[in-house]
């Protein structure tokens, strides 16, 4: 596992090009920063740059994502790391709690959980921070009062969109698909549910490589861009007979539910690669009258088998499948490369004070993805 971290963090070529800067220029020298975001290698390698800058890092992971590898990994070289892998959300909040404890001078956040215990008991000192995802965003916007201090979110930088959610989302989808399943995509009948960064880089994926993509969307104007973009948008119950393979890719909840077992033909595969596994209603599936028994088909897919026989496949129980499943890697390190470039150049300006108060809860500043964006294009030049 080190030597996947080591691959992880040498492949990281924005990340290593910053953390020999920050070794000379050292713009958190004397600050602790307090993260709360996945375990895992690519964030070791973000987590590394920052301690490269001078900065005392006191950490701990996400729900149900910590790599006890990587917790390992970073406590070998000095990190204070909280707690462990866990599901349970009450141990989880008491690591949360302790990373605030040591009163952090800048909090890098993915939910929201730091800042938002940070307003139950606020301290002294904090500088502001980052949230890395949509739904802390989503958390921290009504908040803003509250905060009264910069808080970046990197999720809502083009570049995290297109880099990340179009083209490395879509990606590893479909290479987990090929993973999972070992089948092929040449003149199979998919459907993408949802046209968003995400669902457009699914659909993208499946068509470069011979898929026939039909997408659905309840929104009309997304409907209209797909339609341009050329593919399939027509009707949503006659697209789920015919479909050998169903992704959907939307954030909302019972997109394809219970209800439309009896629409879906012989051997079709269902996978989610949205955040939540509430996408597909398994349970509901799993429970319905038509199904009458479930099998284990191949690690990470389920099948299912209805009374009239048909075998319907379920990709990772629902969970999203390019970070669920036989060997999950999730995005590539390139797209995660450059997300966390935007993170230690956000969390640099904060220390530096070159970010006003007012900016709470806002995009990265266009200067920084500006800087990150000729940082990578001189890399592939050169
Ligand atoms: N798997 C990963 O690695 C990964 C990475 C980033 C984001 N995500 C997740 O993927 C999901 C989508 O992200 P996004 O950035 O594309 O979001 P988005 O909000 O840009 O797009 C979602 C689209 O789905 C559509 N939609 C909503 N309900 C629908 C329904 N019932 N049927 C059809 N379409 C519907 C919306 O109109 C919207 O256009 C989110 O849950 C996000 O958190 C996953």
């Amino acid at each position: 596992m080190t030597a996947r971290i080591e691959w992880v963090a040498s492949s990281c070529r924005l990340l290593s090009a910053i953390s020999t800067e920050f070794e000379t220029t050292q713009p958190f020298a004397g600050l602790t920063i307090g993260t709360g975001i996945h375990l895992e290698p690519k964030t070791a390698a973000l987590i590394a740059t920052l301690a490269k800058g001078g900065a005392a890092i006191v950490a701990t992971g996400n729900l149900n994502t910590t790599q006890q590898e990587t917790v390992d990994y970073l406590r070998d070289r000095g990190i204070d790391v909280i707690g462990g892998p866990t599901s349970d959300p009450v141990e989880h909040d008491r690591d949360l709690w302790q990373v605030l404890d040591d009163r952090p001078d800048l909090i890098l956040d993915n939910g929201g959980d730091l800042f938002a215990r940070f307003l139950e008991r606020p301290y002294e000192g904090l500088l502001g921070g980052t949230e890395e995802t949509t739904s802390g965003r989503t958390r921290l916007a009504p908040l803003r009062e509250k905060l009264g201090m910069p808080v970046l979110v990197i999720n809502d930088s083009p570049i995290k969109q297109f880099a990340e959610n179009r083209h490395a989302v879509g990606q590893s989808v479909l290479e987990s698909y090929l993973r999972i399943t070992n089948r092929s995509t040449q003149g199979k009948r998919v459907v993408v549910f949802g046209y968003g960064a995400c669902g457009q880089g699914v659909a993208a994926n499946f068509r470069n490589t011979f898929g026939l993509v039909t997408v659905i969307e309840t929104d009309p104007v997304k409907r209209l861009e797909a339609c341009l973009d050329g593919f399939d948008v027509s009707d949503r119950d006659a697209a789920l007979r015919r479909a050998d393979v169903v992704i959907t890719v939307t954030g909302a909840r019972s997109v394809l539910t219970a209800d439309d077992l009896p629409l879906l033909r012989d051997d079709v595969v269902l996978m989610n690669a949205g955040h939540f596994p509430l996408e597909i209603d398994v349970p509901a599936m799993l429970g319905h009258t038509d199904v009458e028994r479930v099998t284990d088909a191949t690690e990470g897919l389920q099948t299912l088998h209805t009374r009239d026989g048909r075998r319907l496949h379920l990709a990772t129980g629902g969970h999203m499948a390019n970070l669920a499943g036989p060997r999950p890697l999730g995005n590539s390190i390139e797209s995660m490369d450059l997300g966390f470039a935007l993170q230690a150049r956000c969390l640099e300006a904060i220390a530096r004070g070159r970010v006003s108060a007012d900016a709470i809860v806002v995009p990265v500043p266009r200067l920084i993805d500006e800087a990150v964006a000729s940082a990578y294009l001189e890399l592939v030049a050169n």
